[in-house]
């Protein structure tokens, strides 16, 4: 995402030494116009009906570049739901998903005229006829579908098999037939999926289209009148400079090749795809030991700025931005909190570093910030949004002071 001018590391037009006299490191950075060109060539490539899966960034400043980018929103919380809503996206272009939704989460949602509620179990669909029927009101829902299908993916992040806890199998779905037909206040119009995240294997995508083809007719020769069939998200996306091009072209031949005579409206649900490579997050190195012959450059960020490496063992490129020295050296690079796990990567060769020094952790924009902790007492990382040579810094964390005065003494203390 940086690009050089006169040796000096730029995103789009503006510097990034820049950024780092006005904020504070560690920080997000993200480019506008590469969210732009990745929206726009989604777009193209799989159609309109594209829904954000905003849990990936939901900084309002780019909910609302999404929503002017003529996205749907795909939420998962009321939190969520207000998020999308205070940004300005149209009801009718939200679907709610989630596969535990209280009863004053699906009021919420329902009161709010939402496009779709899409149900991930039977009791979830008892418990919202009986909400809907009590309000007078008749409520459109989807269905989220486990397909059973492995999408080869990081295991914790994948969610379509047999044994994940989302959706309802798929071979259950006389059971959900006749369920919904006893729904006095419901409308069974859509049904979903999504077998998991960072998902490479277009083999993968192919089954889950055709099992959610054969469910959709099955419904339809039940006598349900399936209208949206809803693919999920979980494109993949190249954080190992080795790691193959993914190609989205793909997807949409094995999505024609699939969907040919048919007239169910198709939609997607990406995140990351979106978003992730439009970020970084810069940090500086505070200080440098070897230990045990490890050369470790410790920076200020750390797992609670980016959970990724330590949580999934998720890779992410770490570049310099001073590339003068002339000799290099092999780094593990880690973060200030106290846990074994706070580490970005362990063998890493660089030009020599000294204190100080920025890092540029790269492909951060999707699952970086939105997961980011106070662990250890730290601050949230800031978030600046570039737009040519305009920047703005669209989140500021609260002071640690702040954050002390949220916890509450109780009297006898
Ligand atoms: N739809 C549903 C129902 C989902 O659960 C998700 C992601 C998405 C869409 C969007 O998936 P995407 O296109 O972003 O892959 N924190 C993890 C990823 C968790 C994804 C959870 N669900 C990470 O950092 O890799």
């Amino acid at each position: 995402m940086l690009n050089y001018k006169n040796n000096d590391p730029h995103i789009e037009g503006t510097s990034l030494h820049d950024l780092v006299k006005v904020c504070e490191t560690p920080f997000y950075v993200y480019s506008q116009e590469k969210i732009i060109n990745q929206v726009n060539k989604t777009k193209e490539i799989l159609g309109k009906n594209i829904f954000y899966s905003i849990k990936s960034n939901s900084n309002q400043a780019i909910l609302k570049l999404m929503n002017s980018l003529d996205l749907g929103a795909d939420v998962v919380s009321v939190g969520e739901l207000k998020r999308a809503l205070d940004a300005g996206f149209n009801p009718n272009k939200i679907i709610f998903e989630g596969v535990g939704k209280s009863e004053q989460d699906l009021l919420y949602a329902m009161h709010k005229n939402i496009r779709l509620i899409n149900t991930e179990s039977l009791e979830e669909i008892k418990l919202l006829d009986s909400l809907a029927t009590e309000k007078n009101r008749v409520v459109d829902i989807g269905v989220r579908l486990n397909p059973d299908i492995d999408g080869e993916t990081l295991n914790k992040i994948s969610t379509g098999k047999k044994t994940d806890k989302f959706g309802i199998e798929i071979d259950k779905i006389d059971k959900i037939v006749e369920l919904v037909k006893s729904c006095k206040s419901l409308n069974l119009v859509g049904i979903s999926c999504h077998i998991g995240s960072q998902i490479s294997k277009i083999e993968a995508f192919k089954n889950t289209f055709n099992q959610m083809k054969m469910a959709a007719n099955k419904f339809i020769e039940s006598g349900i009148n399936i209208k949206h069939v809803d693919l999920g998200g979980g494109f993949h996306v190249k954080y190992k400079d080795s790691d193959p091009d993914f190609n989205i072209g793909m997807v949409k031949e094995e999505l024609d090749n699939c969907f040919t005579k048919t007239n169910y409206e198709l939609s997607f649900e990406p995140g990351r795809y979106l978003i992730a490579e439009a970020g970084i997050t810069v940090t500086s190195i505070i200080t440098i030991k070897n230990n045990g012959g490890i050369n470790y450059l410790i920076v200020d960020a750390g797992m609670n700025t980016l959970i990724r490496p330590a949580m999934y063992g998720a890779h992410h490129e770490i570049s310099a931005i001073n590339v003068n020295s002339e000799e290099f050296m092999n780094y593990a690079i880690a973060g200030p909190i106290c846990e074994s796990s706070d580490i970005f990567l362990k063998n890493i060769k660089l030009a020599k570093q000294k204190i100080g020094n920025l890092l540029v952790i790269k492909n951060t924009g999707a699952y970086g910030k939105v997961m980011s902790s106070n662990y250890n007492s730290r601050p949230l990382p800031s978030e600046i949004l570039v737009h040519n040579d305009n920047y703005a810094i669209i989140y500021s964390p609260e002071k640690i002071e702040k954050t002390i005065e949220a916890d509450i003494i109780p009297s006898w203390l």
